[in-house]
């Protein structure tokens, strides 16, 4: 990792690939361009709002994380974006329902500008959906390099400098490995023969890496941690990141259940469910679809209670997950959460959790985060899973062969050590020396 002085700078116009215009893309770009016009503040990002603490406590130096590393300005990004749907920015933000009318008149010019290419899609691996506005090619190869070119035309036309591609459409169906996913040479073969085991979100992800461009997925899919992937970011030294945006419920989880292992009191049982109307709920609606999603969910629990180190306290869990798709509640998802725990003695309490959520508001912020947090990575040298940046994903990729560390308050720690190893600061390990050297 280059460090401090070494660090590109964030010269020129970042390009933003979106994939998928729908709820969280253009809640996403609208937030962009109202906070440029100063309608409103970035309030969710942790890359614009919050502060890091540097030194000693007595030296009293906690700048904004934004002054404090080097990251594109709001005003420096240029988006692009892809969906199964022809409907520009404006359009699609109204469909999604998330923010009003009036906020969205206030930028429709900016809106409006933003037109979705043709999308890679087949509704093999997302059956509720049926789009018209599709690419055509003979085969799945063709289909990433009209990708490309298309990627590059943007990149010249705009005079963008640098870009990161991120993934927000819609959770294809589970799918498993398969021997072709091993290899580089297996899965270009596979992408010439359209072997089914190659979805759309992995054609993506194909054609960013091939240009060294950084891939988020913010959804479940399989696609990054297939091994031929894998190879290919590092042999491009890209950096990656996933998996799936981290809002809601499982974001309540990861604040919730660190404090009941903190304090050492047991969970036999957590009983979570959803209802949602949006696109998203009704795609989850189909049972393969969900299962990518409650895979993604359920891991949680597992890695921050540790049952295997304290199985007195949670061998008996009993997890589970619903999604129910209720058209009524649009993108504002409720959920409930059902806790069983129990303290001293063996006497068992129960917490009910009642969420009220606005999906979409919860997963902007993180996905400005992550396109600024990895453009960042690429230019210190960094590539491969930056699992420092896991703090904003419902189920981190690690290194193969390591576990995911999905407690918010451990990842936000490591977050900001990473930021402060980059800067040449000393990292902060809470050990409060300085006040036993004065002793
Ligand atoms: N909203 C959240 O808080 C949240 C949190 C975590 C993850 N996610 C994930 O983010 C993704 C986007 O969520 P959303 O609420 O915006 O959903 P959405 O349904 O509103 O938008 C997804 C868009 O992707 C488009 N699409 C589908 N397949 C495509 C393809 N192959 N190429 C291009 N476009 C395609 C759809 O037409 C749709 O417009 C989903 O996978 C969701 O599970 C969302």
């Amino acid at each position: 990792m280059l460090r401090a002085e070494e660090i590109k700078p964030a010269d020129g116009k970042l390009g933003v690939l979106l994939v998928g215009l729908g709820a969280v893309s253009t809640t996403f770009v609208a937030g962009v361009e109202a906070i440029k016009k100063g309608i409103s503040e970035p309030i969710g990002s942790v890359s614009q709002m919050a502060t890091i603490r540097l030194g000693k406590r007595t030296e009293n130096r906690s700048p904004l994380i934004k002054d404090f590393v080097p990251l594109a300005k709001l005003e420096d990004l240029e988006f692009l974006a892809w969906d199964i749907f022809s409907s520009d920015a404006y359009e699609a933000a109204l469909k999604a329902g998330v923010l009003e009318k009036e906020l969205l008149d206030k930028i429709e010019p900016e809106l409006r500008g933003l037109k979705p290419r043709k999308a890679v899609f087949s509704s093999d691996y997302v059956k509720k959906l049926h789009g018209t506005h599709v690419k055509q090619g003979a085969n799945k190869l063709e289909l990433a390099q009209q990708l490309i070119d298309e990627i590059q035309q943007f990149k010249a036309e705009h005079g963008i400098n640098r870009l990161v591609m991120a993934w927000a459409a819609s959770t294809e169906v589970y799918l498993e490995y398969n021997p072709i996913h091993d290899s580089l040479e297996s899965f270009e073969t596979g992408l010439l023969e359209n072997h089914p085991s190659i979805s759309p979100s992995m054609i993506y992800a194909y054609a960013a890496l091939k240009l060294g461009i950084p891939f988020l997925n913010g959804a479940p899919n399989l696609n990054l941690e297939i091994p031929a992937l894998r190879k290919l970011a590092e042999e491009m030294r890209v950096p990656v990141g996933g998996k799936d945006f981290k809002t809601g419920q499982t974001l309540m989880k990861t604040i919730v259940a660190p404090g009941f292992k903190a304090r050492m009191l047991g969970v036999n049982g957590w009983f979570s469910t959803n209802i949602l109307g949006n696109r998203d709920g009704e795609v989850l609606d189909d049972p393969e679809s969900f299962k990518t999603k409650e895979v993604s969910k359920l891991s949680v629990l597992e890695t921050i209670l540790e049952q295997e180190k304290y199985p007195q306290l949670y061998k008996d869990l009993y997890h589970k997950v619903r999604i129910n798709y209720y058209p009524p509640r649009g993108d504002n998802k409720e959920s409930w959460d059902n806790i069983d725990i129990f303290g001293w003695l063996g006497y068992p309490m129960q917490i009910k959790i009642n969420f009220l959520c606005r999906d979409s508001i919860l997963a902007a912020p993180v996905l400005l985060d992550l396109i600024l947090f990895i453009d960042l990575a690429q230019r210190c040298g960094m590539h491969g899973v930056q699992e420092w940046l896991s703090f904003f994903w419902k189920s981190p990729m690690t290194a193969p062969g390591l576990y995911p560390e999905n407690d918010l308050f451990i990842q936000q720690t490591k977050l900001k050590n990473t930021l402060r190893y980059m800067m040449k600061e000393d990292l902060i390990t809470h050990l409060g020396l300085e006040y036993y050297h004065e002793m």
